[in-house]
């Protein structure tokens, strides 16, 4: 599909749209369900054949019938509302944007957002997702295959700070922080706490604790919530610009 024009009359549509996502977010708290939704569809990329990615694909049946796609059609559901109004937005750009503004309102960093992306009607095939139930070596093939590094695993890792897990959609259960519609640094310090009642850790999470390279970023981030910051706003951006390079005559 080809590229949104995003001329000052898509910029002005971004802007209405991100502040009715704003207020839908509040309105329903599903801050951490749009913010996975986000992520998820972006996190198809495969960096050697330029394939996958926030390229709204994940509307499509065939994909969000994926196991780990469980439960997002309710995030996307959400988005239908707010694209409804805004046709002329791609839904990758929506998709995109509600991430971001899902860590904007819970008090996280701002993420700098850049539209432009186009849809694509391809999907790709299922498994490019991480597996909740691996580990190190696990998380390194599937972020490298996007593109991404070892502080980028850990960082967005952190994106676990929002909601909780669902134990009819992954078979896990529970939020991993007292106050899971709060962006804060406080996956990090619970990390390093270990297990706690009503808490979760998923082994992925965990596998955080068990690479040099990964605790050496948790420690830092579980003791200065601002690096967290700064790194979580770098890595999103990243994640949320995968395959697409935004054009450098975009502004209005
Ligand atoms: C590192 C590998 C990752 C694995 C294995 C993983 C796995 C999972 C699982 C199993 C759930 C529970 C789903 C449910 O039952 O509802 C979940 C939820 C969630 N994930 Fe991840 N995730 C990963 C990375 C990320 C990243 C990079 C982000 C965002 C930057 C993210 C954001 C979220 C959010 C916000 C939720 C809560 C959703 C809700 O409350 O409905 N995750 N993740």
């Amino acid at each position: 599909m080809a590229a949104p024009v995003v001329d000052a009359g898509y910029l002005k549509e971004i802007d209405k749209a991100r502040r009715e996502l704003r207020a839908l977010i509040a309105s329903k708290n599903c801050a951490p369900i749009m913010l996975r939704l986000a992520w998820h569809d972006a996190g198809t990329y495969d960096v050697t054949t330029k394939t996958g990615g926030p390229n709204g694909s994940i509307r499509h049946e065939e994909e969000y019938m994926h196991g780990a796609n469980a439960g997002l059609k309710i995030a996307l559901e959400f988005c239908e509302t707010i694209k409804a109004k805004h046709p002329k937005i791609t839904y990758a750009d929506l998709y995109q944007l509600a991430g971001v503004v899902a860590v904007e309102v819970t008090g996280g960093p701002s993420i700098d957002f850049v539209p432009g992306r186009r849809d694509s009607s391809v999907c790709p095939r299922e498994g490019r997702l991480p597996d909740a139930k691996k580990g190190v070596s696990h998380l390194r093939d599937i972020f490298y295959r996007m593109g991404l590094t070892d502080r980028d695993i850990v960082a967005l890792s952190g994106g676990h700070t929002l909601g909780r897990a669902h134990p009819e959609r992954s078979g896990f259960e529970g939020p991993w922080t007292k106050e899971p519609l709060t962006f804060d640094n406080s996956y990090f310090v619970g990390l390093l706490e270990g297990d706690k009642e009503g808490l979760l850790k998923l082994p992925t999470d965990k596998a955080l604790l068990e690479d040099a390279e990964f605790l050496r970023y948790v420690r830092l981030y579980a003791k200065d919530e601002d690096a967290f910051f700064k790194d979580y706003a770098d890595s999103h951006k990243k994640l949320s610009e995968l395959g697409f390079t935004p054009r450098a005559s975009t502004a209005a």
